[in-house]
């Protein structure tokens, strides 16, 4: 082979051959040393009953080279040019890791340059721009990012969820056909999958093969894991359009969002290695250490009153709060979820003086203040859809798509509503001292249209720039994604944004799958994290503070409590674990995340280690009764194996987590023992009562 790409990253090697008419991936997984010389290794035998030549396997699969799968490009000029033979066209450097490939087909008049990374940590991100280089309009289906997965590849495992339980893993054996996930939320959705993965049989948290793939994108999207007998399993994943969503006029282009890819030998830790380094070494990544948080909202609702408030701003300086964010409920005609929103002016009824006396409130008391805005949405019963009823967005006709929670989406492709919303969101951030956005987004974009055209795609943008503008405008000001809890976490959304809001769900059980898969992706830094009430309002279950504060430590802390009347041990167990937050917090948001293999279902062992493996803090979780007497030996994996550590329980520091006669000789004085004995023998846990969880502190001798 004399042209051949060899790019290595991280575990990651991709190689491609450039001497075939178009590229061919040659490898895509473990990292390689020595280049493919040979030609031949990449000759496949030609079946009976098939094209006469052997198959090859493209970066861009398309028909009209044998691929007989999903074609990574679908389009047509009013039924016709439907076929593109694309072929490379050029190829060039793009900065240290990148290149860029060129492929076009002069009679089909498209232009396709696919833009590939594959950065120091081992993340490969590829996108690609299509161009109409005809004179007709290309109505262009789809565009896809296509990977062939390993041949080891045996299982898939993907994300799904719903409102109050997102990222729930589900898993099964590949077989021939397509498992296709299409979100067709008009926003990521609660059941999108933040990371699709195939792996070698049985791979787990710290073993196996694994190829997993990362969408981009807030919009519409689907993402599908393709067997056909006729070649590899291949990994896609790009928007969706719809009907004729995407009509490229002479000269005009579409670009795919990135798709961001990784491979490990080491199991779906390995992934999240990869994708923490990457996000971590952004350039945007928040460096600040991660601010404790009150969030109003379970504390109130829409019981706005100021006097309240500042009693809960003091409560929550006084246990250690650092930033105070007031949720829904603050501007003109809210008083419940039904009317307001939209207007987005200080309601003068409730805040007769604006603002002001509450940010003064928390602000003299050493905290940031945060706002929550619900920017795209209106509500039908507000002054500014009285004002412009055509800017609700819709099918065209003059319909109105199904309400949902009361509310309507704003058309932002529409200039004048996008230039309104600028200006009022922009008077805010002028007017008020706010530190923080908390930017929520509370329905799906149904029957989403814009002059009778779907517009879920422009939309989207258009959202984006929103961000993108008030970003350049207010650089000082971080914001959260919010959207109806965890519908909208992509990398699309955190290229804007310092943190989602992983669930609206704050009880401490769901919260234990919903941040581990949260964080499979994202860092703990990036994801909320809150401890909410003894009772947790979306589920009725209770738990006791101390596994609502272990589970909440794990990601960006912050309470969701009305905590004026939390009183004695109770606000002194909270505060400690505020203490031990803040203490830990450098740690957590810059280690190494761990997830242990553990063979009982009941338990679970997570933790952070420190890039050094000088220290460490694991949560060991009992999730649900088990069958055992005792959780046994419980392996501590990931720290350095010829080190020396000692391991102690830092909290809870009473006995409620625990449900034994007797605890594990190791408890009261802490154990030590070398990284190699941790992982491989393991320590006698403690029997802990379900849904019950402890903080092991780990430190190096
Ligand atoms: C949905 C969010 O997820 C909640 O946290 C809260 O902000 C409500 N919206 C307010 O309406």
């Amino acid at each position: 082979m004399t042209d051949t790409l060899h790019l290595r990253g991280g575990a990651a090697s991709l190689i491609l051959d450039l001497s075939a008419p178009a590229p061919v991936v040659a490898h895509w997984g473990a990292r390689l040393d020595d280049e493919i010389v040979d030609p031949s290794l990449l000759i496949g035998p030609v079946p009976h009953s098939s094209y006469d030549d052997p198959e090859s396997l493209e970066l861009v699969p398309q028909a009209s080279s044998g691929w007989r799968g999903r074609p990574a490009l679908a389009g047509h000029r009013a039924g016709r040019s439907f076929s593109p033979r694309l072929v490379t066209v050029g190829h060039r450097e793009l900065g240290t890791d990148g290149h860029e490939i060129t492929l076009a087909d002069v009679e089909v008049e498209v232009t396709l340059v696919v833009e590939l990374h594959l950065s120091d940590e081992g993340m490969l991100r590829i996108r690609s721009r299509l161009t109409n280089d005809g004179s007709t309009n290309y109505q262009l289906q789809s565009l896809v990012t296509v990977l062939p997965v390993g041949p080891a590849a045996a299982e898939i495992l993907d994300l799904t969820g719903r409102w109050c339980r997102e990222q729930h893993p589900q898993r099964h054996p590949i077989t021939q056909g397509t498992w296709l996930r299409a979100g067709r939320h008009g926003r990521t959705g609660h059941d999108s999958s933040l990371l699709f993965a195939a792996g070698s049989a049985g791979f787990g948290n710290r073993h196996g093969r694994v190829w997993a793939a990362h969408l981009g994108f807030s919009g519409d999207h689907e993402g599908y894991l393709e067997k056909t007998p006729c070649g590899p399993a291949m990994l896609g994943m790009g928007e969706l359009f719809g009907p004729g969503e995407i009509t490229l006029a002479p000269g005009e282009r579409y670009s795919t969002p990135w798709t961001y890819s990784a491979y490990s030998d080491s199991g779906i830790d390995g992934i999240t290695q990869v994708f923490h380094r990457w996000l971590r070494a952004r350039p945007g990544h928040p460096v600040s250490p991660r601010p404790v948080m009150l969030n109003t909202w379970e504390a109130v609702y829409f019981n706005h009153d100021l006097n309240t408030l500042t009693e809960l701003a003091e409560s929550a300086r006084e246990v250690g709060v650092e930033r105070f964010v007031l949720d829904d409920g603050w501007f003109r005609h809210r008083r419940n979820d039904s009317a307001g929103l939209g207007d987005w002016f200080v309601d003068e009824t409730r805040w007769p003086d604006g603002l002001t006396p509450l940010i003064d409130a928390v602000v003299s008391r050493g905290m940031q203040f945060g706002l929550w805005v619900e920017p795209e949405m209106v509500n039908p019963d507000s002054d500014v859809i009285r004002a412009h009823p055509d800017w609700i967005a819709g099918p065209g006709f003059g319909r109105i798509p199904r309400p949902w929670r009361h509310q309507q989406v704003l058309d932002l492709v529409n200039p004048d509503a996008w230039n309104w919303l600028f200006e009022r969101l922009d008077a805010l951030l002028r007017e008020n001292d706010i530190a923080y956005l908390k930017w929520d987004q509370n329905r799906d974009l149904a029957e989403m249209g814009h002059d009778g055209r779907p517009s879920v795609h422009a939309q989207t943008l258009a959202v984006y720039r929103l961000f993108d503008a008030l970003r350049s405008a207010h650089p000082e000001v971080e914001i959260e994604s919010c959207s109806s809890g965890g519908g909208r976490v992509d990398l699309g959304i955190l290229e804007r944004t310092e943190r989602v809001w992983a669930s609206d769900c704050n009880d401490a059980l769901e919260r234990q799958t919903i941040q581990r898969w949260t964080q499979a992706v994202l860092p703990p830094e990036l994801v909320g994290s809150h401890i909410g009430p003894p009772t947790a309002h979306t589920t009725r279950r209770a738990h006791d503070l101390s596994f609502r504060a272990t589970t909440a430590i794990f990601g960006h802390l912050g309470l969701e409590w009305d905590i004026r009347h939390v009183t004695g041990t109770a606000r002194a167990e909270l505060k400690q674990a505020i203490a031990l937050y803040k203490a830990a917090r450098a740690l957590l948001h810059s280690g190494v995340t761990v997830n242990a293999d553990l063979p009982d279902p009941a338990f679970a062992l997570h933790g952070v280690v420190a890039q050094d493996a000088s220290e460490a803090l694991f949560a060991f979780v009992c999730v649900a009764t088990s069958f055992a007497e005792t959780p046994g030996r419980i392996g501590i994996p990931g720290l350095d194996a010829t080190r020396r550590y000692r391991v102690e329980v830092v909290f809870p520091s009473g006995n409620d987590a625990y449900l034994q006669r007797a605890a594990p000789g190791w408890l009261s004085g802490g154990a030590k023992a070398s990284g190699l004995y941790l992982a491989e023998v393991g320590l006698p846990m403690p029997i802990l009562a379900p849904e019950h969880s402890i903080l092991l502190q780990v430190t190096a001798l």
